[in-house]
């Protein structure tokens, strides 16, 4: 695992997006994994701005989710579907039949997820960007999960469910299962970049790198690939 470590969240932020940036310039068709939640706003910044500076194109780029909260519409704000949509997809020439999201609003969710693994299985990841949840999870793998897991139908942690209630009104209103990459999927990818900002990612951070593979910590899974980059800033590399 090699680590990067920068001093504030805007030098993550722009690390990690010129990493990207360097990928599609050097493969203008690749395959990105990408990842929702705050920690990768800034970088999906820094390629909007690369975007229209002329720098890039994701006009051959094809994308894919990791994961999707279930029950949401996926018009509803806190959606990952609306979030990539937000912060990325409608900034940028990416074409809509190259992006995918676990589909996970209603209907036959195990048939939602055996389909996009099946698109998952035909696909090759070239860069699987990756947050880290502070009880260690990564996708909404959360602890305890096996890591031979393909994409499956998820019940999130109360401390997941308890971290992303700032995004809601109230914790009733966060959803309590999703539709995620499985662990055996991240792994996959060529490369995989795993990004953390703030002194709250800490203590997942060093169990992450200095911790034993353990199921209890998804996250060190990622000792196990052999090209994953992490990138922390100053304060959630504080324990290493
Ligand atoms: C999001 C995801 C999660 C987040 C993690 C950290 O697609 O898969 O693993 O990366 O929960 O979220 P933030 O960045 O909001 O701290």
């Amino acid at each position: 695992m090699k680590i990067i470590t920068v001093k504030n969240y805007q030098e993550l932020s722009s690390t990690a997006g010129q990493l990207i940036t360097d990928l599609i310039r050097r493969q203008p068709h690749c395959t990105l994994g990408l990842a929702t939640g705050s920690t990768p706003q800034g970088a999906y910044d820094y390629l909007v701005e690369r975007y229209r500076a002329g720098d890039i194109s994701f006009r051959e780029v094809q994308t894919f989710n990791l994961d999707e909260y279930c029950g949401l519409p996926r018009s509803h704000p806190q959606s990952y579907f609306r979030f990539m949509h937000d912060n990325l997809f409608r900034h940028v020439d990416i074409q809509p039949e190259n992006r995918h999201i676990p589909c996970a609003e209603n209907g036959d969710l195990q048939a939602q997820c055996d389909a996009y693994n099946a698109l998952l299985r035909a696909a090759t990841v070239d860069l699987q960007l990756l947050g880290i949840g502070s009880n260690g999870h990564i996708g909404f793998c959360e602890p305890g999960t096996p890591f031979d897991r393909e994409t499956f139908l998820t019940r999130l942690a109360d401390k997941t469910r308890q971290d992303n209630q700032r995004f809601f009104d109230s914790l009733d209103e966060v959803p309590t299962t999703a539709i995620t990459m499985g662990i055996k999927n991240i792994l996959q990818a060529k490369s995989i970049l795993l990004i953390a900002s703030g002194r709250g990612k800490a203590e997942c951070i060093s169990q992450m790198v200095n911790g034993p593979v353990t199921e209890a910590v998804p996250a060190s899974a990622l000792q196990l690939h052999p090209d994953a980059t992490v990138i922390v800033d100053e304060a959630a590399a504080a324990l290493l």
